[in-house]
């Protein structure tokens, strides 16, 4: 009889080029994982814990499926997948068959106490996927935020419009925490086109052997991971379905996930990060009052990675208003920055105001993060038509607006009161639109970037005169009262 809850064995098995924890439901074969699914692995283990005895069918199979009824085919099937993993050639070396009793392991095993055998065990069995760590100014509060949060959470989202560093911070969270004994596993999601594709990108990254959500669970089954999705916006909601899954079968695992909008799992705790401190409006602002700032940092360092250049008093006002024009956004101070070699910064500062980041970029970024148009482009594709008719006409908007101003707004794109307000939560949601709390009134607001992307749309459909004029009418009229009553 089997006992159905065996004590944790903390040996570690050593047999040819293998090592095997079971505690840690893990082999590894010369230092490096082994993908191999739960099922098989249990059969290794209980061989292998036994090794040099045949092993009857039955026993297995209670073992490896206990209290369930299971035909004497699938034990084969696993024992032929474990035998494939352990190398076709030396099959035999390694498992025999003892025709019509069961199964024996042949090849030596020696154990080695955890205690020895911990310090050769690889530190991360996914240490390979995660890039490494990035240049991350200015977040060492979120990065630590983030890592707390995940110590009583076991899933955390962080959110920010494009280009915001939230891939940045997520690989600098992972290799910043140290709680996961099976290391952080980093699948990278913004290059999978189609939602039906997000099982297979997973399963890539854990070098399974097939693409579907059980072998997904196999590999993860036991293990202490730190699993990072990145980049999950355009793949909702089948990625809020997985999220909830894996956390559901697998309670070692915690998520840590980047996404333009909250991914809304269950366990989720949202993050949304900040944009980089600006400097304030100091027209006599010095080089060293500008450098406290998190945005002149990144600038100073970008635009020293392009050529020599020290920041000093005469530039700091200007350098200050760039990175306030670009909202402190990363990645818009880093388009801004590789330019200051060839155009120096009293032009740069100038050409600013003519929409040229937004076409003009780095070739070597992802495609995405090419310029800020593209940047933007990826979002406003992903919007509804009522989504991206309001979003167009908030480029009217110079500054901040409230809700009511947006439904007046709306009435041209024939967008009622209660569309309005649910057009305007979900742009919220999808970091497109600013959404802030001050003097007790919900105050709007588009970034001065995304406004001028909106404006260029706004151009594109011709809505624009009729826009403009729309605005000046609501803004020489006092509020119109039955909308007014729609909002109360
Ligand atoms: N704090 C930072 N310090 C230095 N560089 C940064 C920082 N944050 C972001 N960057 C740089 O800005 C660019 C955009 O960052 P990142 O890719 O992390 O943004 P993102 O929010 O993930 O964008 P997306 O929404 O497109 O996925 C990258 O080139 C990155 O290296
Ligand atoms: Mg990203």
């Amino acid at each position: 009889m089997i006992a159905s809850c065996p004590l944790p064995d903390k040996n570690i098995y050593v047999f040819g080029p293998y090592r095997l924890a079971p505690n840690r439901q893990l082999l590894s074969r010369n230092g490096l994982p082994v993908r191999l699914g739960g099922r098989a692995l249990d059969i290794l283990i209980r061989l292998v814990q036994r090794a040099g005895e045949i092993i009857s069918k039955n026993e297995l199979i209670a073992f490896v499926w206990p209290n369930t009824f299971v035909h004497e085919d699938n034990l084969k099937v696993n024992v032929s997948a474990l035998r494939r993993a352990l190398g076709a050639g030396a099959a035999s070396a390694y498992i025999a068959t003892i025709a019509g009793r069961g199964y024996r392991f042949v090849a030596p095993v020696t154990i080695e106490p955890t205690e020895h055998a911990s310090s050769s065990w690889p530190a991360s069995a996914y240490a390979q996927t995660l890039p490494k760590a990035p240049l991350t100014i200015g977040r060492d509060g979120d990065i630590s935020r983030i890592a707390g949060r995940l110590a009583g959470a076991r899933c955390v989202t962080i959110v920010g419009s494009g280009g915001i560093g939230k891939t940045s911070v997520a690989i600098a969270v992972g290799h910043r925490v140290r709680n996961y004994s099976d290391g952080v596993l980093f699948v990278d999601l913004s290059t999978v086109g189609d939602p039906q594709n997000a099982p297979a990108a997973i399963a890539a990254a854990l070098d399974a052997e097939q693409n579907s959500f059980r072998e997904i669970i196999d590999c993860l089954k036991g293990r202490n991971v730190l699993l990072i999705f990145d980049g999950c916006e355009h793949l909702l909601p089948t990625m809020t379905t997985i999220a909830d899954h894996l956390l559901d079968a697998l309670p070692m695992l915690s998520l840590l996930a980047t996404s333009r909008e909250p991914l809304r799992a269950r366990s989720e705790l949202v993050h949304r990060l900040p944009t980089l401190e600006t400097p304030w409006t100091k027209p006599d602002i010095t080089a060293r009052e500008a450098l406290d700032f998190g945005a002149v940092q990144l600038f100073i360092a970008r635009a020293q990675e392009h050529g020599f250049y020290v920041l000093d008093d005469r530039d700091a006002p200007l350098v200050s208003s760039i990175c306030r024009r670009l909202d402190g956004i990363p990645l818009a101070i880093n388009l801004a920055a590789s330019k200051v070699r060839v155009f120096g910064i009293p032009t740069l500062a100038a050409m600013l105001g003519q929409r040229f980041l937004l076409i003009n970029g780095e070739r070597t970024a992802p495609m995405r993060q090419q310029t800020l148009f593209s940047t933007l482009d990826w979002s406003y594709r992903l919007l509804s038509d009522a989504e991206a008719a309001l979003f167009r006409i908030l480029a009217v908007f110079a500054g901040v607006f409230h809700l009511q101003d947006a439904v007046v707004m709306a009435e041209i794109a024939e967008l009622d009161a209660s569309q309005t307000i649910d057009a305007l939560e979900r742009l919220t949601q999808r970091s497109i639109v600013c959404a802030e709390y001050r003097g007790g009134a919900l105050n709007y607001r588009l970034l001065e970037t995304t406004r001028e992307y909106a404006t260029k749309q706004l151009a594109d459909v011709g809505e624009q005169d009729r826009a403009v004029k729309h605005h000046a009418r609501h803004i020489l009229s006092p509020f119109k009262r039955p909308t007014e009553d729609c909002m109360a």
